[in-house]
């Protein structure tokens, strides 16, 4: 079974390989993987969904669907949506059944989304395979700033089913925290973080009094000691007269 069809590439290649109980299902042959069920049970999915708004279908298709998963909608609703179509085909699956997505990452504004990343895994991922991307839409873009690597390849990886009742579902989770509340950080990160905070030029007392309120200090009685001692001896630090300051050439 094949959803997310598009121009029926899957289905050139399941009469190639004669495949001939193969369903192939898109909202461009009125099947919405939002809002209807799969049709059938079945050993394998292979899915291509949209890399998010990428490529607009809807002039492909020419009519507007608010279902379609490659509307303009903010990433976090376009992971949702994904995230709910893929339990569903999870969930169709046999057990021992597989599911392959076909997906890419997507770099927008300078910032990069890995698709692949945010989304939530269903079963248990069996392959991880990278595949050349064809017809790039950033092939033909001449970009002002060329200080990036270019995406040129896109993801397929491979879910196996193997429980019949219970499922697993993995899921990134972003967690932000500041580095005056952690131990797990070296004195020399945090002097380097500190120098940059106070636009590299500082006294050790300068330095002192922001990092003696860190969580590293704490058990600490020489916190001064150690930052005189840190910064001393190591290279990345260069003193001029009593102002310190970071330098990485
Ligand atoms: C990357 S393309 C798949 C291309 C396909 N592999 C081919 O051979 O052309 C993504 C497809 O997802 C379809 N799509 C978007 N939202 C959908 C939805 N809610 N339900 C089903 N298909 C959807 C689009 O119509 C589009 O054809």
């Amino acid at each position: 079974m094949k959803y997310s069809v598009g121009g029926g590439t899957g289905k050139d290649v399941a009469i190639e390989l004669g495949i001939t109980n193969s369903l192939h299902l898109d909202l461009n042959n009125g099947w919405n993987a939002l809002i209807d069920e799969i049709p059938s049970g079945a050993d394998f999915i292979f899915s291509h969904p949209p890399y998010w708004d990428i490529i607009k279908y809807e002039k492909q298709r020419k009519k507007y669907s608010e279902y379609d998963l490659s509307n303009n909608m903010p990433y976090e609703d376009f992971i949702k949506k994904l995230d709910i179509v893929n339990e569903k085909i999870y969930h169709s699956l046999i057990n021992g059944g597989r599911h392959a997505i076909l997906i890419g990452d997507v770099r927008k504004k300078g910032q990069y989304f890995s698709i692949i990343k945010d989304m939530k895994w269903y079963g248990e991922l069996e392959s991880h395979i990278i595949k050349i991307q064809h017809n790039c839409m950033s092939n033909n873009k001449i970009y002002n700033d060329s200080s990036f690597i270019p995406i040129k390849h896109e993801h397929i990886l491979v879910f196996r089913k193997n429980m019949i009742w219970i499922f697993s579902q993995k899921s990134t989770i972003n967690i932000k925290q500041n580095i005056m509340t952690i131990t797990e950080i070296t004195w020399r990160d945090l002097i380097q973080a500190t120098l940059e905070y106070l636009k590299n030029k500082a006294t050790i007392d300068d330095i002192y009094n922001i990092l003696s309120k860190s969580k590293k200090a704490e058990n600490n009685n020489h916190v001064r000691e150690k930052i005189r001692q840190v910064l001393n001896s190591n290279n990345n630090f260069k003193k001029y007269g009593n102002q310190w300051c970071l330098s990485i050439t």
